[in-house]
């Protein structure tokens, strides 16, 4: 078995991970999904975002400009397993939205108070390059809303209506 490879975690505070971090990523090929190192790659977040005691991560967040991100089983009851999500489409149910503190693994040490949709419906393809559709509440759908804000290169700070010092896990 291969051994287990944790990736770097880019940040915006160096200025050479900063672009590909505000920029938006481009749709993963699903032919390409099914090849080994696609999922070496989605393995690879997985560790990492266990290593960083994350609740969700974009491949942006590890250099690879790609429409890719994965979220941590923890987030919610009703996740069986990590959730992939290969080129995601999220969209609000409803207008009830909900402020909520978030921090980012890449943008270490601030948090930000940020008002989101309170339930949204991902679209997106599995690791097995199938659709699936989810609909998702409260945390989740936090989560969910800014890992495809990431692969939109829209970070958390961009949306903080405060910034705060808060205790919350990353993603
Ligand atoms: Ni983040």
């Amino acid at each position: 078995m291969r051994r287990r490879t944790t990736l770097a975690l880019w940040t915006i505070f160096d200025e050479r991970q900063r672009p590909l971090l505000s920029r938006p990523a481009t749709d993963v090929d699903l032919a390409w999904l099914t090849q080994a190192d696609a999922q070496r790659l989605i393995d690879d977040m997985l560790t990492t975002m266990r290593q960083a005691e994350g609740v969700g991560l974009a491949a942006p967040q590890v250099g690879q400009g790609l429409r890719l991100a994965v979220i941590s089983p923890d987030v919610d009851q009703t996740l069986p397993a990590p959730l992939v999500l290969v080129n995601p489409v999220v969209q609000a149910i409803g207008l009830d939205q909900e402020i909520g503190e978030e921090g980012c693994l890449s943008i270490p040490g601030v948090y930000g108070l940020i008002q989101r949709a309170r339930q949204v419906q991902l679209t997106a393809t599995d690791r097995t390059g199938q659709p699936y559709r989810l609909t998702a509440t409260g945390l989740l759908a936090r989560v969910i809303q800014h890992e495809v804000d990431h692969v939109r290169g829209v970070l958390m700070i961009d949306r903080a209506e405060r910034i705060t010092h808060g205790q919350n896990r990353l993603s």
